[in-house]
């Protein structure tokens, strides 16, 4: 047994596979899409794991639309108050870091399908939501932005009354995009962009079957641009990704960003 002591819980630093590092290295600008499993080490469940407690009778496709909103307010505005609370408790992980940290070497630009604020708390200023945020509250009724204060109850309940409209009265909404509705174009202009426009596209984290989020990939590749996917599982994109790395994002993406600093250190 190795006597030597423990100098840190840090786990090793993995090492990047060579095409990949080569990409990295030669990108002098980097497009990245993010999905759900972006933000899973972070604690926030997948869509698909979403529904703990009270909420696992609940199929999300049911609860986030806007038809589920006009006929139950009360039952969708609970089940968004609860996931308001869940992104409280979390804090960015290590993947969204490294992302931040690139973004200071090079120009990197995210479109995400998060509806959470992990990257822009980890320090990533370009930021694109194709799925809108949790955070940006607006009347259902007008569409008017809502600043007002918001009741988030410490446990579940499975009935709240949204707040209301300081304008109009109309029940307030996430300000995200619901199943059926429209993506925000500016934010999907912008992934467009990003997809031909970069040297390098990431796609982390998605299983690349929500619509049109899922074609982005597919625009950069035949655009031309290299495009690494990085997930655990293997996705419909996976045989069109230009190299494919089966790790998580918060072990792979500090990985592939500390290749920036050992090219300042030569
Ligand atoms: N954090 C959030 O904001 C959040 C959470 C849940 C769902 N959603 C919404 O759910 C929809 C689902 O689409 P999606 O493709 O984003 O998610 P998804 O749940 O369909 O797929 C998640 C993907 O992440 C992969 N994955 C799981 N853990 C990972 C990890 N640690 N590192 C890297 N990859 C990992 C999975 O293999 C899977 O392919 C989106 O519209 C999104 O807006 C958002
Ligand atoms: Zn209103």
């Amino acid at each position: 047994m190795s006597s030597e002591p423990a100098t840190t819980d840090l786990p090793e630093p993995i090492e990047v596979p060579e095409p990949i590092a080569e990409l990295v290295r030669s990108a002098s600008t980097v497009g990245v899409l993010t999905g759900a499993g972006m933000s899973a080490e972070s604690g926030v469940p997948t869509f698909r794991d979403a529904q703990t407690g009270l909420w696992a009778r609940y199929d999300p496709m049911t609860l986030a639309t806007p038809e589920a909103f006009a006929e139950q307010p009360d039952l969708v505005w609970a089940w968004y108050a609860w996931r308001l609370r869940l992104m409280q408790e979390v804090a960015p992980n290590a993947g969204h870091l490294a992302l931040a940290r690139w973004g200071r070497r090079v120009p990197v630009g995210i479109a995400t399908q998060n509806v959470d604020d992990l990257h822009e708390r980890a320090g990533s200023i370009d930021v694109a939501h194709l799925h809108g945020t949790l955070f940006d509250l607006r009347c259902f009724d007008c569409g008017r932005p809502y600043h007002g204060t918001v009741e988030i109850p410490t446990e579940q309940v499975e009935r709240l009354e949204p707040p209301h409209c300081q304008v109009c009265f109309g029940p307030v909404r996430p300000g995200i995009v619901w199943f059926g509705e429209m993506l925000p174009a500016e934010a999907f202009e912008r992934a467009q962009a990003l997809a031909v426009g970069v040297d390098l596209l990431l796609v982390v984290g998605t299983s690349g079957l929500v619509q049109p989020a899922a074609g982005i990939p597919l625009l950069a590749k035949t655009s031309g641009v290299p495009t690494i996917e990085l997930n655990p599982d293997e996705t419909p994109f996976s045989d069109h990704a230009d190299q494919v790395w089966r790790t998580t994002a918060a072990v792979g993406l500090p990985a592939m960003a500390a290749l920036l600093d050992d090219d300042d250190r030569d």
